[in-house]
């Protein structure tokens, strides 16, 4: 699948070159012949840059057959939608691939679309939307026929708990009561008084792209703490353990370094943000809507767990797996001389200390990657794809000291200021920045930066702006 995609990119980067040259070739006659008014003159020769182009993401692993065409059945999965009863009864959206697409399936979102309360009790996210406010309540009739006889699922999906005005359900009122959510919380700010005092916040977060991350399960624990160890002690990174699917083991998924396995995101994913009961998330987070039914319309059945292993060992929380442990990295792009000056001089200020460069798998993956829910291991001709590979990150996916940037929320050894390295290969595809999207690009997203990494900002910051714009140049190849 590799080289087919390989030929399209290189493709378009030669068609791209031929339209420049033809817009070059217009603006030029155009000036040659007739005199231009000042005001269509560009600034100063400034001329914008061309974006990257953004071809090749979301592309399989080159793979064995057999392990492609389980990919492949991974990725219709992770786009299905999800109905009642088994949706729900409190969820964030209908299927993995809404929150999960930019700019191919398996990226990031574009908006915010996950809450954190920094005072809750019952740990994980707010779910915005929940089973029993979905429908438009009664059948709909046009021209004196009725048709939807149980009512329509309202388009966004409900009453969302945080709009003002909406008119909360049963579940949507438990909900609130369980989080300490209220309208009109702050977003927190970890380095004021009001946190230091102990008031409540709240913490937006945006979905992470997923490319290559069968690559980052595929590290060893051992090679977390061996980065640990060799940073300088200024800049040096937590390394987070997590007990998951019966074994200690380092943390390198979510924002906070929540999760060491795919698997165990995935189960954790599908109860959380679709309201899916799996093998290792067996009960709904609520029994608020169980049996219950609107408009003739059952809202949660009793079935728990909703998603089960089926005859080949996998259930759906496996396919999500084995679709995103197939994803490739980002492509990377050529760079010009610009770019390579800008990679020097992102290892020079300090950057590379936490957005570490390059990191190697491990020998043998399938010693430590859990098996599927119904017990089916890694296969070997995946696990010879996956071990002793040196990737490119950009990140050491270490807990880290951000100040001021941190998102106010505590989740075992991440403290309230700690968040985890976010990856940057791939970066120049991501609409916005950082956990909760505040930065609209990679300039603001360095301006942010506080904690362990102001000395690495305030050396960006004193870089000329032409050495800075190779500094950008470079994170828009990589
Ligand atoms: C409503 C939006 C939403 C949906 C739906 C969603 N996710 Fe996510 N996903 C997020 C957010 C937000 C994060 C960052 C979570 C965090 O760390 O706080 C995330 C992070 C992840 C990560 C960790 C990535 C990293 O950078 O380490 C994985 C893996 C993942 N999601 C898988 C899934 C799977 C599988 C599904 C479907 C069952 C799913 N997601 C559905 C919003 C969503
Ligand atoms: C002390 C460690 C550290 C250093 C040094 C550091 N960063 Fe970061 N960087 C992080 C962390 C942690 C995040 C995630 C912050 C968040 O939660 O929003 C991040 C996020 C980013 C992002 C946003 C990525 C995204 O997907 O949203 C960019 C871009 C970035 N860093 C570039 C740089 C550059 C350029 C430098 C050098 C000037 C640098 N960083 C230095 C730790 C560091």
């Amino acid at each position: 699948m590799r080289s087919p995609a390989g030929i399209v990119g290189k493709g378009t980067i030669r068609s791209l070159g031929v339209v420049a040259a033809l817009l070059a070739a217009l603006v030029l006659g155009a000036s040659a012949g007739v005199e231009r008014p000042a005001f269509l003159e560009p600034p100063d020769h400034v001329m914008p840059r061309p974006r990257g182009s953004l071809s090749g993401f979301g592309n399989p692993l080159l793979m064995a057959p057999d392990d492609l065409a389980v990919f492949s059945t991974g990725q219709e999965t992770f786009i299905e939608v999800e109905s009642l009863p088994q949706l729900g009864p409190l969820f964030n959206s209908r299927s993995c691939a809404t929150c999960h697409f930019q700019p191919a399936l398996g990226g990031s979102g574009s908006f915010i679309n996950e809450i954190r309360i920094r005072n809750n009790t019952r740990p994980g996210p707010l779910q915005i939307f929940a089973s029993d406010n979905i429908l438009r309540l009664g059948p709909q009739t046009q021209g004196g026929q009725p048709f939807f006889q149980n009512g329509v699922e309202a388009s966004p999906l409900g009453c969302q708990i945080t709009s003002a005005g909406c008119n909360l359900s049963p579940c949507q009122l438990e909900l609130m009561a369980q989080t300490g959510w209220s309208p009109g919380l702050p977003i927190c700010d970890p380095t004021s008084a009001d946190f230091a005092s102990g008031h409540n916040c709240t913490a937006e977060r945006q979905a992470t792209p997923l490319f290559g991350f069968g690559l980052v399960e595929a590290i060893s624990d051992h090679t977390f703490v061996e980065i640990a160890a060799h940073q300088p002690a200024a800049l040096r990174g937590v390394v987070k353990q997590v007990t998951e699917l019966g074994a200690v083991r380092v943390a390198r998924f979510g924002w906070k370094d929540d999760v060491a396995t795919l698997r165990g995101f995935s189960g954790d994913a599908y109860l959380n943000e679709v309201g899916i009961s799996n093998p290792d998330f067996p009960n709904d987070r609520s029994t608020c809507a169980l049996n219950k039914t609107l408009s003739g319309v059952l809202l949660d059945a009793d079935d728990d767990p909703e998603d089960q292993p089926d005859a080949e060992g996998r259930a759906d929380v496996d396919r999500f797996v084995d679709f995103m442990r197939g994803l490739d990295a980002p492509p990377t792009l050529p760079q010009s001389t610009d770019a390579r000056a800008g990679q020097g001089l992102f290892a020079a200020i300090g950057c590379g200390g936490c957005h570490v460069a390059s990191i190697r798998t491990s020998f043998n993956p399938a010693a430590f990657v859990p098996p599927t829910t119904g017990g089916v291991l890694l296969s070997p001709t995946l696990n010879f794809v996956l071990r002793n590979r040196t990737i490119h990150p950009y990140s050491d996916f270490l807990l880290h000291d951000m100040g001021s940037l941190g998102d106010g929320i505590t989740s075992g050894a991440a403290g309230p200021m700690m968040m985890r390295t976010a990856p940057l290969w791939g970066v120049r595809a991501k609409s916005r920045l950082l956990h909760d999207g505040r930065a609209e690009d990679i300039a603001g997203a360095i301006q942010f930066h506080a904690g362990q990494a102001a000395a690495s900002r305030d050396a960006f910051l004193g870089l000329t702006p032409a050495q800075q714009q190779q500094v950008l140049d470079f994170l828009g190849t990589i």
